[in-house]
C-alpha cells in the first residue's frame, strides 16, 4: 500500500523523488505528491491520478528547487483520491509536511481534540491528523524530535512516516510501526523508502527500521532512536540485485516479464537447496525431534499465497502424513485459533509485510506456536519476526498480480513437504529420490510451456468477451483453479469462480447455461476420469469447455472439450507448478484483449499493509 520516498543530499531533490515514486507506483496509484524544502519554505505539489500527472505538473521536478524532500504515491483508505487528500499533508501553520503509509485508528478522536484547539483540517484523511498534531506539539516544545515522540505516544494504528519541518531545512524525520520503512545510506546523501526498489538506483546499503524507532537523516548521517529515545546502531544490509530487475526490459508489462522469469526464479530458489541429490534446508533450525512434537501444521496467508497453502496441504498431508489446516490470515486473527506449542505455523508471504498475515503470525506466536515463514522480501517484517525463515529467490516482483513469487513459494513448500516426509521417515528412499530429481527438472518444463504460448493467446482472443467464467477441478486441480480464477478476475475484471468439480451439482451448476465458459482443470491423473465426467456434465448444459490437461490425456480430452491447453508430464505433486503458468498467461492475454491496465489493476495495490 502507498509508497514513501525521501531524499536529503546535494542534488535537486524533486527529480530524484519522482524517479523513486515511479518505482513505487505499484504500491498505490490513485494520487501522488512531493514536498521539497528550500530556504525555509515547504513547496508542495500534488496530483490526483497517476504519477505522470505530477511529473507533468512539476516539469519533472524542475519547478521545485531544493535538495531535501519527501514523496508519496497513494492507495486511498480514508477520503477519496483527490488533490487535497493526497500526501504530503501540510500542517495548518505550514511548519510540518508529512507522508504516511498505514492507518491511524484513533484519528477521529485526535481530530476532535485538535479541532477543539482551533486547528482547521484541509483533508478527510487520517494522515493529516498526524501532521497537525505534530505541529501542535512542536509549537509547544520547539523541538520536532520531542514533538514527534509525543505524537507517537498518542497515535494508534500502523504507520511509516516521513516528515519535514520548515524550520529544520537540513533533515528528514522518519518513524515506523507495523508498516515497512527502510533507510538508504548514500554517498553525501541519504534516503528513506517504503521499498528497496526506490533506492537501488542510488544505494544498495540499507537498514530496516524496527517498530517504535525514529530516524533523523541529514545528508551526512542517519541517526536512529528506539521507543525510549535511546540511540541505536543499525545493522546495515547489502541489496544484491541490479536495478534492471525492477525494469521492464523490453516487455510491454511487468506481469509478462515476471511470468517469463519463472523458470529462473524457481531455479534460484531450488538450486542452493539441492545438494548431492538431497534437499538441504540450511536456514531451518527445526530438528527431527521438534518436528515429531508437532501435532499439526497450520498454514496462514492471504490471496495467492493462501492458494499456495491450499496446494501445500494436499502435498504435505500426502507425503509427511501431518494434519494441515490452511486459514486465511484475516480470519485466523479473530477466530480464537486453536494453536499452541504443538502447532507449527507456516506463514507464506511474498512481501513479508501483509498486515493481516503479520497480525495472524503474532497471534500464533503469542499462543506458543513455532513460526516458519516463506518470504520473498529479505528483511521484511514477517521474515524478521519468524522463528525460521526460508526465502524464495524470485527477485523483486513489481506487477500487482503475483506470478513468479507464487511459483517460487509453491516449489519451496513442496520441498518442505518432501524434507519433512524424509526427516520423519515417512517416504521410501526411492520415492524421495524420484521426487527430488523431478524438482530439478521443473524449470526446464516451465520453459517449454513458455516457449509456446500462441495457443493461449488464441483462446484469449476467442473468449475475452465472456463476463463470467468458472474454473473447476478436483484435488490439486481445485487448488490450482482458485489461483487461476483470482488471477483472471484481478487483472481482467471478469467475474469468475473456482469450484471443486464435485460441488457443482450441489448448487452452482444452475449458473451454467448455453455458452458459459468453463475452464476444466484436469491435470491430476488419479482423478482424470472423474474430471472428464464433470466436463461432460457441463457440456450437457451448454457450456464451452477450455480444458487444461497433461500431454498423455490430450487425445481423450479432445473428445469432449472445445479447446485444450496441455502441460508436460510431471509427478502429480508438481502439476500445479506447471499448470499455473498457462492460467497466468490466460489471465494476462484476456486482460490485454480487454485493454486493462495489467500491472496496476483498479482498486488494488501490491503489499497490503492495511487491515
Ligand atoms: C494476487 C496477489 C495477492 C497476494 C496477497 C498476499 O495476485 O498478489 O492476492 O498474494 O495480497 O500478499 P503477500 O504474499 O505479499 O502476503
Amino acid at each position: 500500500m502507498c509508497g514513501i520516498v525521501g531524499y536529503v543530499g546535494r542534488e535537486q531533490a524533486a527529480p530524484i523523488l519522482l524517479e523513486g515514486l515511479s518505482r513505487l507506483e505499484y504500491r498505490g496509484y490513485d494520487s501522488a505528491g512531493i514536498c521539497v524544502s528550500a530556504d525555509g519554505r515547504l513547496q508542495l505539489s500534488k496530483s490526483k491520478g497517476r504519477l505522470q500527472n505530477l511529473i507533468e505538473k512539476t516539469e519533472n521536478g524542475a519547478l521545485l528547487p531544493g535538495t531535501l524532500g519527501i514523496g508519496h504515491t497513494r492507495w486511498a483508505t480514508h477520503g477519496e483520491p483527490n488533490d487535497i487528500n493526497s500526501h504530503p499533508h501540510l500542517s495548518q501553520g505550514g511548519k510540518i509536511a508529512l507522508v504516511h503509509n498505514g492507518i491511524i485508528e484513533n484519528y477521529l478522536e485526535l481530530r476532535q481534540f485538535l479541532q477543539a484547539k482551533g486547528v482547521q483540517f484541509a483533508s478527510e484523511t487520517d494522515s493529516e491528523v498526524v501532521a497537525q498534531l505534530l505541529e501542535f506539539y512542536y509549537l509547544q516544545t520547539h523541538s520536532v524530535f520531542d514533538a514527534l515522540y509525543m505524537v507517537l505516544h498518542r497515535i494508534e494504528g500502523a504507520y511509516a512516516l516521513g516528515i519535514l519541518c520548515a524550520d529544520e531545512p537540513d533533515r528528514i524525520y522518519a518513524a515506523r510501526k507495523d508498516a515497512p520503512l527502510l533507510l538508504g545510506y548514500g554517498n553525501g546523501c541519504n534516503f528513506i523508502a517504503s521499498d528497496v526498489t526506490a533506492l537501488v538506483k542510488h544505494t544498495r546499503t540499507v537498514a530496516y527500521m524496527e517498530d517504535g524507532e525514529v530516524a533523523v537523516l541529514t545528508r551526512d548521517s542517519i541517526r536512529v532512536f528506539d521507543a525510549m529515545e535511546q540511540e541505536v546502531q543499525k545493522e546495515r544490509h547489502f541489496v544484491d540485485w541490479e536495478i534492471s530487475a525492477a525494469e521492464k526490459g523490453g516487455y510491454p508489462h511487468f506481469m509478462l516479464k515476471e511470468i517469463m522469469e519463472e523458470p529462473d526464479a524457481v531455479r534460484r530458489t531450488i538450486s542452493p537447496r539441492l545438494k548431492g541429490g538431497r534437499i538441504t534446508l540450511d536456514d531451518l533450525t527445526l530438528t527431527r525431534q521438534e518436528l515429531e512434537g508437532f501435532s499439526r501444521i497450520c498454514i496462514i496467508a492471504c490471496g495467492s499465497s493462501y492458494h499456495v497453502g491450499v496446494i501445500g496441504k494436499y502435498n504435505i498431508e500426502k507425503l509427511a502424513r501431518i494434519p494441515v489446516e490452511v486459514t486465511l490470515a484475516s480470519e485466523f486473527r479473530y477466530c480464537d485459533p486453536l494453536v499452541d506449542e504443538k502447532t507449527l505455523v507456516l506463514v507464506i508471504s511474498q512481501s513479508g509485510e501483509t498486515l493481516d498475515t503479520m497480525a495472524a503470525m503474532r497471534e500464533a506466536k503469542a499462543r506458543g506456536a513455532r513460526v516458519l515463514s516463506i518470504v520473498n522480501v529479505v528483511g521484511s517484517s514477517i521474515a524478521r519476526e519468524s522463528d525460521d525463515v526460508l526465502y524464495t529467490w524470485a527477485g523483486p516482483e513489481i506487477a500487482v498480480a503475483t506470478t513468479k513469487a507464487f511459483s517460487t513459494q509453491l516449489v519451496l513448500l513442496d520441498m518442505i513437504a518432501l524434507y519433512f516426509a524424509d526427516l520423519l521417515g515417512r517416504i521410501a528412499p526411492e520415492r524421495y529420490q524420484a521426487l527430488v530429481d523431478e524438482i530439478s527438472r521443473l524449470p526446464e518444463k516451465m520453459e517449454a510451456i513458455l516457449q509456446d504460448c500462441k495457443g493461449i493467446q488464441h483462446y484469449a482472443s476467442q473468449y475475452f468477451n465472456h463476463e463470467s467464467i468458472f474454473f473447476i477441478g478436483r484435488n490439486l486441480d481445485y487448488a490450482l483453479g482458485l489461483e487461476g480464477s483470482l488471477k483472471l478476475k484481478e487483472i481482467s475484471y471478469i467475474h469468475s469462480e473456482a469450484y471443486a468439480s464435485g460441488e457443482l451439482k450441489h448448487g452452482t451448476i444452475s449458473l451454467v447455461e448455453q455458452g458459459t465458459l468453463v475452464v476444466a482443470l484436469s491435470t491430476y491423473s488419479p482423478l482424470f476420469d472423474k474430471a472428464m465426467s464433470n466436463v461432460v456434465e457441463v457440456k450437457a448444459r451448454g457450456a464451452q469447455v477450455l480444458a487444461l490437461t497433461t500431454a498423455r490425456h490430450r487425445a481423450e480430452m479432445e473428445k469432449n472439450a472445445d479447446a485444450i491447453l496441455t502441460i508436460p508430464e510431471t509427478e502429480d505433486m508438481f502439476l500445479p507448478s506447471l499448470g499455473v503458468i498457462p492460467l497466468q498467461l490466460f489471465a494476462y492475454y484476456m486482460a490485454l484483449q480487454r485493454g486493462c491496465d495489467i500491472d496496476k489493476p483498479r482498486n488494488l495495490a501490491k503489499s497490503v499493509t492495511v487491515e
